[in-house]
């Protein structure tokens, strides 16, 4: 149709990957043109009223470090939308954001939600994008948009599996022919990685640090398999016998042995897919390999730690923490693939 042409050039058309770590925002024909943290910083007055502070890199920075008037909100968590409200706030942020309200013609919006969310979950999140301003919404799938952005050949007869490992699910989708044939959720990710690090340096050497110190120690000498040459990484923290602040030292190997159960999850998970894996497409899998994306794919070898547990090849995508949004900006450009894959 003309209309839908002209349309299309003039409207500022995105996408939008809802993360439950980070946001991304690709426009039509710019490619991304946000990438933040999913955090709020919520400032509450003295009459209980709540007033956003900030979104986003600058509100990401704040966590921890608030003082009791000002909250730094992460609404999403575990693949869910924990704070609605404030959930609402972001999205409408993030759009208001990219349009600089330079538009005139309301935008088309396609958004990638977590696997998880309820029916009401879902009719919310199409709401705050309406009420921010979009013609008409469109969701899509996590697994899918991550196989997307990976370059699988999501529409051809044969099966491919991804995993996406975000901040709070790991998702782990069979795709072929344009649908997920088999996939499932688990609440296991990222942040679950960060805890748990967290959580071993308080017993193993009695020093308490914040989630973001977690994440830290994880990004920099996180690590899934035995290293040749073991990193270390100098931590600070406030001892939980002296109450005094203090500093040790802490080794990747370390870190390897306080992620390991929730690692053991994620493989397990992926067993239980293969386990149940109609014999043509377990073919197409042993032939294609398992792709890794979302920036859980980044701990160190990851790939090799799941390959040699079931037995298949295993690789990291090109960007993995960008794989979900690219699958969701290509739908922009592809109106039949959107069309395929898109639901209400
Ligand atoms: N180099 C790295 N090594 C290990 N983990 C990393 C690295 N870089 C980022 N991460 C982790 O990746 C996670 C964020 O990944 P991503 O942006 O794919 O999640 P998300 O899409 O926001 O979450 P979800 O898909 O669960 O809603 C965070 O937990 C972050 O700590
Ligand atoms: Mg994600």
């Amino acid at each position: 149709m003309v209309t839908d042409k002209v349309m299309g050039i003039f409207s500022n058309d995105m996408s939008i990957d809802l993360g439950t770590a980070n946001t991304i925002v690709i426009a039509k024909g710019k490619g991304i043109i946000i990438n933040e943290p999913s955090v709020v910083a919520v400032k509450t007055n003295k009459y209980g009223k709540q007033s956003i502070l900030a979104v986003g890199k600058e509100a990401k920075d704040m966590v921890g470090k608030t003082p009791g008037s000002i909250e730094a909100i992460r609404p999403m968590r575990e693949g869910v939308i924990a704070n609605f409200d404030i959930t609402e706030k972001m999205i409408r942020y993030f759009i208001e954001k990219a349009h600089r309200r330079k538009a005139f013609i309301r935008p088309r919006i396609i958004i990638c939600v977590p696997h998880g969310l309820t029916q009401v979950e879902r009719k919310a999140v199409r709401e705050s994008a309406i009420s921010a301003g979009a013609r008409e919404v469109f969701l899509i799938e996590e697994p899918m948009a991550a196989a997307i952005g990976a370059g699988l050949p999501v529409k051809e007869a044969q099966g491919n599996l991804v995993v996406d490992i975000g901040g709070g699910t790991t998702e782990i989708g069979v795709v072929s022919l344009g649908g997920l044939v088999l996939s499932k959720s688990i609440r296991v990710a990222g942040d679950k990685l960060d805890a748990a690090i967290v959580d071993y340096v308080k017993k193993k050497y009695n020093l308490l640090i914040g989630e973001r110190t977690g994440e830290e120690i994880k990004i920099e000498i996180g690590t899934a398999v035995t290293l040749e040459e073991e990193i270390k990484m100098v931590v600070k923290g406030r001892d939980r016998v002296s109450g005094l602040l203090n500093t040790i030292e802490l080794s990747s190997e370390d870190v390897r042995e306080s992620i390991k159960e929730p690692l053991k999850e994620i493989a397990d998970s992926l067993r239980d897919i293969l386990a149940i894996m109609p014999p043509d497409l377990a073919g197409d899998i042993v032939e294609n390999g398992i792709v890794l994306t979302g920036g859980g794919a980044l701990i160190r070898g990851l790939d090799k730690y799941l390959s040699n547990i079931v037995k298949l090849p295993v690789y990291v995508a090109d960007e993995p923490l960008l794989a979900v949004a690219k699958g969701t900006g290509k739908a922009l450009e592809e109106i039949d693939l959107l069309q395929q894959i898109s639901y209400e």
